[in-house]
């Protein structure tokens, strides 16, 4: 007999007098002539009441099943009397495939954050991370449909690279010299790494967009979705060294193109969320954000914000706020400074764009007429509130000696570049792109806000666990 889903089951529109149901026990209550068992299978936040009659043969069964135990039940389903669901299944048959004692850890009280992330193999079976991992499948979905829609081609970038993408040194090694004896150079003073496994020094990836320019100098329009890797000491609730990254890259498009996209993208994903996930957003609104579905309606409303870089300090500077970090032209914005931006001036998401050239990668592309010593960049980052940037991205410098001006500002050697650098002497394009942080769009849509509880498992510096 083929198995339903919970979810299935409690959307049914009329009674079935055979289901199979699989699961785990949530809770289980008794009374003289039955018994309760809530059982949930993941496949929704609410599960299904069981009833098993005290006479059933399987009964001394239910005994065993323990919250945490996992149950196969055949029955019947019938409309509840009780109040609280529309059906529930009455068992004829009622077996524990897998007992759970009373040391389980996700018993029913509550249980703080930290310690279910100490049980990351468990805490999917909660409420709270079941509810939480369904939304991050369902706009991993959603990321597809709104580019292949859009007939953008998927590009999966390199996770084993060369190069930095970024330009910032931010990367982990990958080798498999021996650490303590490794190869050395003829003058026996350095590493060799042309002995290593790639025959030169090779990282994780910090960014899929280099290759993304490749493609995208080719099939036009494409993105990228893949893992990505920050060796940074951030220890932060919106830091990790392994994330997800979503990188569209487009042809002939300039930075007003790309300020458009990333806002219709985020747009459509929250868009997504709401309707293919309306009763976990319920849940998190009840018990994570009480603020969370007003918000979310509110960024589909309204238009966001752009405002340039420049324009973004002296709305700092006339604050008359005392910032931990000063502001001055010329400075990176801090996570201070943006959420005053986004939270308290504009009171809505905002795309700041044309950042100072020397704070912002090499390969963006230089404003013309800027003033002496005010010197820009086409880049731009969307500020949400509650979070800061959870976009960056820029028009690409296209003209060949205009980038390599970029790298010898940021002092980066050509040569491994070569190929990048080919792209602007072969059928060159204006382009841009942007990476959207999947963990960031996540936190926004759950008002989860932890990075480590929208991952399934989180990598931050000191913790490689599960
Ligand atoms: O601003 P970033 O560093 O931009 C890039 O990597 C560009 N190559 C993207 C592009 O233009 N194709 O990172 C992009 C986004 C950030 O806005 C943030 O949402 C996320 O990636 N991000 C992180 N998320 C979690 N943990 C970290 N350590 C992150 N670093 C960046
Ligand atoms: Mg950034």
């Amino acid at each position: 007999m083929q198995r339903t889903l919970v979810k299935d089951a409690l959307n049914a529109t009329a009674p079935s007098d055979a289901i199979l149901l699989q699961g785990w026990v949530r809770t289980r209550r008794e009374s003289k002539a039955f018994s309760f068992v809530e059982l949930n299978d993941g496949s929704s936040l609410k599960g299904m009441q069981i009833v098993v009659d005290a006479t059933l043969p399987d009964y001394p069964q239910v005994a065993r099943a323990n919250t945490g135990a996992s149950i196969e039940v055949h029955g019947k389903l019938v409309e509840s009397k009780g109040a609280g669901q529309k059906w529930e299944v009455v068992a004829t048959g009622f077996k524990v495939l897998g007992e759970a004692d009373n040391s389980y850890p996700l018993q029913k009280k509550g249980h703080t954050l930290e310690f279910l992330r100490e049980i990351a193999h468990l805490r999917p079976r909660s409420n709270l991370f079941g509810a939480v991992f369904r939304v991050r499948s369902r706009l991993a979905y959603a990321v597809h449909q709104f580019f292949q829609n859009k007939d953008f081609h998927y590009v999966h970038a390199p996770i084993i690279t060369a190069s930095d993408a970024e330009g910032a040194g931010e990367m982990f090694r990958v080798t498999t010299l021996d650490l303590a004896n490794p190869p050395k150079t003829e003058d026996g003073k350095h590493v060799d790494d042309a002995k290593d496994f790639f025959g030169k020094k090779s990282f994780l990836t910090v960014s899929g967009q280099l290759e993304a320019e490749i493609f995208a100098c080719a099939l036009s329009n494409v993105y990228t979705f893949g893992p990505t890797f920050r060796a940074e000491n951030s220890n932060t609730s919106r830091h990790a060294a392994e994330f997800w990254m979503i990188e569209p890259e487009v042809a002939f498009c300039d930075i007003h193109g790309n300020m458009a996209l990333a806002e219709e993208f985020v747009k459509y994903l929250i868009r997504d969320a709401k309707e293919h996930c309306a009763a976990d957003l319920e849940f998190f609104s009840k018990f994570v954000d009480k603020d969370l579905l007003a918000r979310l309606d509110f960024v589909l409303e309204k238009p966001f914000v752009r405002c340039s870089y420049t324009e973004a300090i002296e709305i700092l500077e006339k604050s008359g706020k005392q910032f931990e970090h000063p502001v001055a032209w010329g400075a990176n914005l801090q996570a201070e400074h943006e959420r005053y931006l986004t939270e308290e001036h504009f009171k809505c998401p905002t795309t700041v764009y044309n950042y100072p050239r020397a704070i912002k990668a090499f390969y963006m592309r230089a404003n013309d007429g800027c003033a002496p010593g005010r010197e820009t960049v086409a880049a731009m980052d969307l500020l949400v509130p509650g979070i800061g940037e959870i976009i960056g991205g820029s028009q690409r410098e296209e003209r060949l000696e205009k980038l390599r001006e970029g790298m010898a500002l940021h002092h980066l050697e050509e040569k491994p570049y070569w190929w990048y650098l080919d792209l602007r002497r072969y059928g060159s394009v204006p382009h841009s792109g942007f990476g959207l942080g999947f963990e960031r769009m996540l936190m926004f849509v759950t008002g989860v806000g932890n990075i480590r509880d929208v991952i399934p498992f989180a990598r931050t510096p000191g913790t490689a666990d599960f």
